[in-house]
């Protein structure tokens, strides 16, 4: 397994070009299986995860290709010869969970692994299951798989979602473009990467309206047609960036970047006393003299402050002045980054779902291990600003959502390379 090794106290300066988001194109590659015709996605990320999809979806009988060194997906689901998402894809990537809706809809049935346990949380799919009946599936579960089926198809439906899922409202908003009638998404989730494939789908000939608000209503249509749509600008992998000059010092402008996705986070940056440009080109960001000032951070649905920017916020804070609060509420154990950044000389307190993190003065290079995705790279920001050198291993985490970091973040400056096991 391969490890990353950075070496701390350089300041970063230059641009980062920031990827299309991960999270909205596992839900977009789905969504091919909802047409006969190509769906052609460019601005696609180059990562693990997006080839775990593409095997996924080949297993379904998909084609699946990568143009353009991997930047350009083209996918086709002309022939569909298989309604079954196995174990051995599904226990590596949960979202693998996303082709229950449409493998539903143009199919008409589907068998789907749960996905079993994972670093961050349980992770239960009861909403997915429950949006999937409202809308006429029938589903049980035997062997391990969700077993679905519709027998006289899906028919629109009032689906009110008991939390506002970003996976179960991908999964029902696919499975009604095609389901008879109207269906009502209530208490959906507003996420971009939500506005993102309603769009997409939009362009294959879906009938949606009300993305980015909690109400989506769905005009169900008798079939979707081919379309090509470019991936939006990943906000977890911006917002990642946004922070390193508060680690290091310097000035990054991250290329791509867009403010509507970075809202309440680029409140609580400006809050620690980071400086934010808006370019033509993208977001600027510096760090005004001296440390960072502590903040108190609450994680929420969109438009809140996300989850996935928690951990690389928590790192941040760990050399604040004065002590910090962050409370975790969107999954039950997503402090697994906390004892490695006390390895660092961290001063953390963990109770239940609240972290306080005391500032100190700087963190010591150590080595490290990180067992989630965002967990990886807020020990590689911690390392940035830490005296003497961090080896970061389980790299594959960090493979799997962030294409290039070593790279992008040695293009700025960094010391950083990454070293084969
Ligand atoms: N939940 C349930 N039942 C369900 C579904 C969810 O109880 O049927 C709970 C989850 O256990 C969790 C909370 O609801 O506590 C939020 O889960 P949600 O369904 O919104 O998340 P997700 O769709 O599984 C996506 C992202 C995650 C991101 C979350 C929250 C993808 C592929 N994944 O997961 O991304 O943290 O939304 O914003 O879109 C990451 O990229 O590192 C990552 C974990």
């Amino acid at each position: 397994m391969d490890s990353i090794i950075v070496r701390g106290g350089a300041e970063l300066n230059g641009q980062i070009p920031i990827a299309g988001a991960k999270n909205a194109c596992l839900a977009l590659m789905p969504a091919t299986l909802l047409s006969e015709e190509p769906l052609t996605l460019t601005n696609a990320p180059r990562l693990s995860d997006i080839r775990t999809m593409t095997t996924l979806l080949q297993s379904l009988g998909a084609e699946v290709s990568a143009l353009a060194g991997g930047k350009v997906l083209a996918a086709s689901s002309h022939g569909l010869t298989s309604s079954r998402a196995d174990y051995e894809i599904v226990r590596k990537m949960r979202a693998s969970n996303l082709v229950l809706g449409p493998l539903l809809a143009r199919e008409g049935q589907a068998v789907v692994s749960l996905p079993g346990g994972c670093a961050i949380g349980a992770r239960p799919m009861d909403i997915h299951i429950d949006a999937l009946e409202r809308l006429g599936a029938v589903i049980d579960l035997r062997d391990g798989y969700l077993h679905a089926s519709a027998p006289a198809g899906l028919r629109g439906a009032r689906v009110p979602l008991r939390f506002a899922s970003v996976g179960a409202t991908e999964n029902v908003l696919m499975a009604a473009t095609l389901a008879k009638g109207t269906t009502i998404i209530e208490n959906a989730a507003r996420e971009p990467e939500i506005v993102d494939l309603a769009q997409c789908l939009r362009k294959m000939g879906a009938q949606i309206e009300g993305e980015g608000t909690a109400t989506i209503t769905v005009q169900g249509v008798d079939r979707l047609h081919g379309a090509t749509h470019a991936v939006v600008t990943d906000r977890i992998e911006l917002g990642t960036y946004m922070l390193a000059p508060a680690f290091t010092g310097g000035e990054i402008e991250c290329l791509g970047g867009r403010l509507d996705l970075v809202g309440a986070f680029v409140e609580k940056l400006e809050a620690a006393g980071l400086e934010i440009e808006e370019t033509e080109r993208g977001l600027k960001v510096r760090r005004a003299a001296g440390r960072p000032r502590a903040v108190n951070v609450v994680t929420e649905p969109f438009p809140g402050f996300p989850t996935d920017l928690q951990a690389q916020m928590m790192a941040m804070l760990c050399t604040a002045e004065g002590t910090s609060v962050l409370e975790e509420r969107i999954f039950e154990n997503r402090f697994m980054h906390a004892p490695e950044l006390m390895r660092m000389g961290a001063r953390i307190d963990l109770s239940g779902g609240t972290a306080r993190v005391t500032g100190v003065e700087r963190l010591r290079g150590a080595p490290v291990m990180a067992t989630d995705l965002r967990a990886s790279v807020s020990l590689i920001l911690a390392g940035l600003g830490a005296e003497g050198e961090t080896v970061v291993s389980r790299v594959y985490h960090l493979d799997r959502g962030y294409e290039q970091v070593e790279q992008k973040l040695s293009a700025v400056g960094a010391r950083i390379e990454r070293v084969a096991a």
